[in-house]
């Protein structure tokens, strides 16, 4: 009795080990599946977010097709705990798989628990439970499975007469009476190495596809008189697979709705048309945000509260403060906009183009960047690129920073309470001085010193500004 307890509250030291070296033939496509986007993010990412959330003591992921990329979009997601690459060089099964970790994986008593890289939607706290059963049954296995009302495509359970574990049988080997069978195979196991192994060193490709079937390994162990255990888990959905674009397109669906609505309960978001709106999971949106139809929100972007976001709009890994309006089909990429600042209609912000309180950026300007100071006005037609403006300046329609010489970019320097004329173009690197003005159609190829109007092709200093004839 003690000996047991003691072995049950030993902390079994796990290892995860993550399968994605398939192609995904059934998704008709030349990138691997695990590739794939959802939410944004490839499948394998979610499912190494995961994995990270169980604090394992390593992330094992096995690559074959497309390894390079496959790598890479792990490494992206794992960057504070760097995964352990395993190599499949053929795909000749789930088993074969698992068996190309074994030297990896080395000899230390642990857990290993298998997750397939398309399986995007599990998660941590279902992971545990079944780690906890795996440890409660001492068991040498233990499986994930759900009933589904359509078992089509994937391994059945079949269970022996008094409801224990008998065996898998893939839909392809199984025979009319086991197709019948609702309970599948999620693809997700708790394992205990030593026996992991051992069984799928017996493991032989004798099925309709010659593959090596990892769910041989399960009816090896219990015909062998270990303890196989289920976990028998509710929420179907979570555990699926991806396999085809239609399941692919459902899931996204799914964590759409899903964010859609945990923003609008917990977080106070309007959305004037759910099903049109299109937000990342890991985008965070404030309290009392109107958020108008077919706007994408992207990446990690945050926006604070009271904003308004038009039809249209795409927001990509971008912060917006409070109060912040955007008018209808503008597109912000990685910059950063202050509070009660509006952009649009069919503006665009990139590049760390950054919005100083107040600002407005109007109707088809583009900012790259460049920091616009606070109450500074760009209403119109407008290209400002690689430039720096002070405060409460006004830019006129259709002004152009020319940053570039066909070699280099330039820097512009427009200090505050500047008034740049309708048509003037800022030939780089130029600055022009506080209080100063530029007329319309101005060409500015020199510094114009603060305070100083300038006019013409190119532009000639026309007078000194005085302070009393400013309003
Ligand atoms: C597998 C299970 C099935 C289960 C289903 C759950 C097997 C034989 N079948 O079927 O019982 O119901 O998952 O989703 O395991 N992979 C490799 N190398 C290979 C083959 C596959 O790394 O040689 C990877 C794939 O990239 C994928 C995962 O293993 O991430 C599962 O492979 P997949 O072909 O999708 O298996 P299923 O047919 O879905
Ligand atoms: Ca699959």
């Amino acid at each position: 009795m003690s000996a047991r307890l003691d072995q049950t509250d030993k902390k079994m030291s796990l290892d995860v080990l993550i399968l994605a070296a398939g192609l995904g033939t059934r998704m008709k496509s030349r990138v691997a599946k695990v590739l794939h986007q959802l939410g944004g993010r490839p499948l394998i990412a979610h499912v190494c977010r995961v994995a990270a959330g169980l604090d394992p003591n390593r992330i094992f992921v096995v690559v074959g097709h497309q390894a390079k990329e496959v790598q890479a979009a792990v490494e992206h997601e794992l960057t504070e705990r760097p995964a352990v690459f395993v190599a499949q060089t053929e795909q000749r099964g789930t088993g074969d798989a698992v068996m190309a970790a074994r030297s990896s994986l080395g000899e230390a008593e642990s857990t290993v628990m298998i997750l397939s890289g398309d399986v995007p939607m599990v998660r941590a706290d279902t992971l545990r439970a079944l780690i906890a059963k795996h440890s409660a049954d001492q068991a040498a296995c233990t499986m994930l499975t759900v009933r589904l009302e359509n078992p089509a495509g994937y391994g059945r359970v079949v269970r022996d007469d008094d409801g224990g574990f008998a065996k898998i049988v893939e839909q392809r080997d199984a025979t009319e009476e086991e197709r019948q069978l609702r309970e599948i195979n999620a693809g997700i196991y708790c394992f205990d190495r030593r026996k992991l192994f051992a069984a799928l060193e017996r493991v032989q490709p004798t099925n309709s596809q010659g593959e090596f079937y990892l769910t041989d390994a399960p009816g090896i162990l219990r015909n062998d008189g270990e303890t196989v255990s289920i976990y028998e888990h509710q929420d179907a959905r979570e555990v699926s697979g991806i396999n085809t674009r239609p399941e692919l397109a459902e899931f996204e669906n799914l964590l759409r709705r899903r964010t859609i609505r945990r923003l609008m309960i917990e977080g106070g978001v309007t959305f004037i048309d759910p099903s049109h709106s299109y937000i990342s999971d890991e985008a965070q949106i404030g309290p009392d945000c109107i958020i108008h139809p077919n706007v994408h929100v992207e990446g990690k972007s945050a926006i604070g509260e009271g904003c308004e976001i038009y039809q249209g709009a795409r927001i990509r890994n971008s912060r917006l403060g409070n109060r912040v309006t955007v008018k209808d089909h503008c597109l912000i990429v990685d910059s950063v906009i202050a509070d009660d600042c509006a952009v649009g209609p069919f503006a665009h912000l990139r590049m760390n183009a950054q919005m100083e309180e107040r600002a407005v950026v109007g109707n088809f300007v583009e900012v790259k960047k460049s920091r616009i100071g606070s109450g500074t006005k760009a209403m119109h037609l407008t290209y400002l690129g690689d430039a720096t403006i002070g405060k409460n300046t006004n830019i006129g329609a259709g002004t152009v920073t020319c940053n570039y010489d066909g070699q280099h970019k330039h820097p512009t320097v427009i200090e505050d309470n500047v008034r740049i004329g309708s048509d003037t173009m800022l030939v780089a690197p130029v600055t022009v001085g506080s209080g100063s003005v530029t007329a319309a159609g101005s060409v500015v190829t020199k510094d114009v010193p603060p305070d100083t109007m300038v006019a013409g092709v190119p532009a000639k200093v026309k007078k000194k500004i005085s302070k009393d004839s400013k309003s």
